[in-house]
């Protein structure tokens, strides 16, 4: 058996953290990470740190050769939710960088990865990080609201893609991981009750402990990374799957 390459974005803190901690865990993988910020010190993970809102910077990214390979994944999860702010009272220059680092940065390192590895005969799987919030609208979430309706979308497109062409050896989800307590949730508490109608259910939310431990979201993701064939995509929600 060879062995599982992960390639996961934002790895410095929150879920993309907890995914690497808990697959570095096993000793079968590797984990190459990428964000802004550092990553696990761990002698099975590289960090490769990079801006994923800088365009020139996502488009020079390579994939490594890794013919040992008996997977290969690649979790695009780095996000973030700010302009958090109506239609109307939005910085432009905010719009285009939140949408390149939710939206197009994935698909171009989904394109870069499928152009890397497409013709070499290992399971391959690509998970897009998304949200509840890219299946319904959120007041003053639009922007995030769109970008994850994209992520949505696309993995249902390449997953046509994929049956046409008939690569039964690649899959690719866009998973909700609920409400996670993360950095990105402290964020959306910050935020003033006039400029977003759910402020107070949000911090309710916090105050009643609903939130849930990155550690275990990442566990549960474990039963979709060992079986993504058993797993019914390419949309939903990490609730919709039993953990093993
Ligand atoms: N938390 C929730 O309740 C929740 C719910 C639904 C979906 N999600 C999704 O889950 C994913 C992870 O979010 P999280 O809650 O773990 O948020 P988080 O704690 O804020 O972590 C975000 C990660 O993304 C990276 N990142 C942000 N901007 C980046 C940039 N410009 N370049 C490179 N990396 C960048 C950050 O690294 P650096 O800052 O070091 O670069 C960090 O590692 C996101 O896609 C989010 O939309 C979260």
């Amino acid at each position: 058996m060879g062995l599982r390459y992960f390639f996961i974005s934002g790895t410095s803190r929150g879920l993309g953290r907890a995914m690497a901690d808990v697959l570095l865990a096993q000793a079968d993988v590797r984990v190459w990470g990428f964000s802004r910020g550092a990553g696990p010190s761990h002698p099975n993970y590289t960090h490769h740190t990079i801006d994923l809102s800088d365009s020139t910077a996502v488009n020079q990214l390579i994939f490594p050769d890794l013919t040992d390979a008996s997977q290969l994944v690649l979790i695009n999860n780095a996000g973030a939710i700010s302009p958090v702010a109506r239609a109307g009272l939005q910085d432009a220059a905010a719009i285009e960088k939140l949408i390149f680092l939710n939206l197009t940065a994935p698909l171009i390192l989904t394109n870069a990865f499928f152009k890397k590895y497409e013709k070499q005969n290992t399971s391959k799987l690509i998970v897009h990080i998304s949200s509840g919030a890219g299946r319904r609208g959120i007041d003053a979430w639009n922007v995030y609201c769109a970008t994850k309706a994209g992520l949505d979308n696309h993995a249902r497109a390449v997953t046509e893609e994929l049956l046409a062409t008939q690569k039964n050896d690649t899959h690719i989800f866009s998973i909700a991981p609920g409400i996670v307590d993360t950095a990105m949730q402290t964020e959306i508490r910050t935020v003033a009750d006039d400029e977003f109608s759910l402020a107070e259910q949000f911090k309710n939310y916090h105050e009643t402990n609903q939130l849930l431990s990155p550690d275990l979201v990442a566990k549960q993701f474990l039963t979709i990374f060992n079986h993504p064939e058993k797993t019914p995509g390419p949309v939903f929600s990490i609730n919709d799957i039993p953990s093993s």
